[in-house]
């Protein structure tokens, strides 16, 4: 039976909805990850390891969802992390994203790998605005993006520290999928199973990664797997003193995407960040590596009050939302429960999906006997 936009009720129905839109190979780069996917499905059952234990009585006809994350109040606790190719799962892409960022006035965060460029972005939304940046072998390509990045006043700066050779996403290697497209013999087929994406594709805006356009081929001009990307664009020397080096010429908040250990969230706070984001890559590259839930707690312990906390990954529900935030966390972020709504409905799909996070978190938090973020805390989780 057909999914219509007006039937989904939670990430798993758009998920279904963006698998009848899209050809097979771009659904699966998105819903798939690396290896046997195992830290992909833990992300999500992590939260499931801890309960929530509410309190009652409290009066909660006014709830305040808000919370402030990197030198931003943000509406809701959950951002939206900055996440690639965009236009390729609905041909409004970014645009769609961001407008409905705006509505929620949340952060919306778009990629080195974005289909839009900083410029139009930042010209567009006056909602916070984080950019994610791939530190590249090509050194002009970097300095460039941060340029523009300082041009166009956006409010955060996002590395990714978990890309430094490509996962093995094995879906990829089965569907063919690149960036751009390739038509092949077998997905052909594919695309003719998705006659409206196809005419998209081929009728409106001609893909492109702005951000790299004048700097690169691979991508763009030529057709590479987004592991290979990783594996031959990007720089496998970058460490903590490439990190501070970019520091200097970014005088606004920064962020560490891909944090993991203890460790490494107080060099975090060395190398003077205000954020990290713990985060596996939604598990598209260490596959059994832990989740960002079950990493939270011994971080909150060692660093908070130092730096910034977001959980970021696995996140389907207000509840994982309220017991990310209930352990220490400062706020949360995730890239597929909006990608499916993207790729089902573009931006009426994504205002939607913010819609049913917000209700959930409101109504959780009203459940829960809190009014404020703040009113969470430990005292109300048990793990089993
Ligand atoms: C990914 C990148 C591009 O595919 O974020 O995981």
């Amino acid at each position: 039976m057909f999914k219509k936009l007006k039937n989904c009720h939670n990430t798993n129905d758009f998920r279904l909805l963006a698998k009848q839109n899209l050809p097979s190979p771009i659904f699966h780069y998105i819903d798939g990850a690396a290896d046997d996917e195992k830290t992909y499905v833990q992300n999500t059952q992590a939260f499931d390891r801890c309960d929530l234990v509410p309190s009652v009585l409290n009066s909660v006809s006014n709830i305040d969802t808000s919370t402030q994350i990197l030198g931003k109040k943000i509406d809701i606790p959950i951002f939206l992390s900055p996440t690639a190719l965009q236009r390729l799962f609905h041909h409004d892409g970014e645009r769609a994203v961001g407008e409905a960022a705006q509505d929620f006035n949340t952060y919306f965060g778009i990629s080195s790998l974005a289909t839009v460029s900083i410029e139009e972005v930042g010209k567009k939304f006056t909602c916070p605005k984080m950019f994610q940046l791939y530190v590249h072998k090509d050194k002009a390509l970097n300095e460039d993006m941060l340029q523009k990045c300082i041009d166009h006043d956006f409010d955060a700066l996002a590395i990714t520290v978990d890309t430094i050779v490509g996962g093995n996403r094995e879906r990829d290697l089965r569907t063919g999928f690149t960036s751009p497209p390739k038509l092949t013999l077998s997905s052909l087929f594919s695309f003719a199973m998705s006659p409206k994406w196809t005419m998209n594709y081929l009728g409106r805006e001609k893909f492109s990664l702005p951000q790299l356009d004048s700097h690169l081929n691979e991508g763009t001009k030529i057709a590479m797997s987004i592991g290979d990307y990783f594996t031959k664009m990007l720089d496998q020397e970058l460490n903590w003193k490439k990190i501070e080096e970019i520091k200097k010429h970014w005088a606004k908040p920064l962020c560490l995407k891909g944090i993991m250990s203890v460790d490494d969230a107080k060099k975090a706070i060395d190398v003077g960040a205000t954020a990290i984001m713990i985060s596996n890559h939604g598990g598209r590259q260490l596959d059994g590596s832990r989740s960002p839930f079950d990493q939270l707690e011994e971080i909150v312990d060692a660093v908070s009050g130092k730096i910034e906390i977001i959980c970021d990954g696995g996140i389907r529900r207000g509840t994982h939302v309220l017991k990310a935030l209930s352990l220490g966390a400062n706020a949360c972020s995730g890239g597929r429960f909006y990608l499916y709504s993207l790729a089902g409905a573009g931006s009426n799909g994504v205002k939607r999906a913010l819609n049913l996070m917000h209700d959930e978190i409101v109504r959780d938090m009203k459940l829960m006997g809190c009014s404020s973020i703040s009113e969470l805390s430990r005292k109300n989780l048990r793990f089993r």
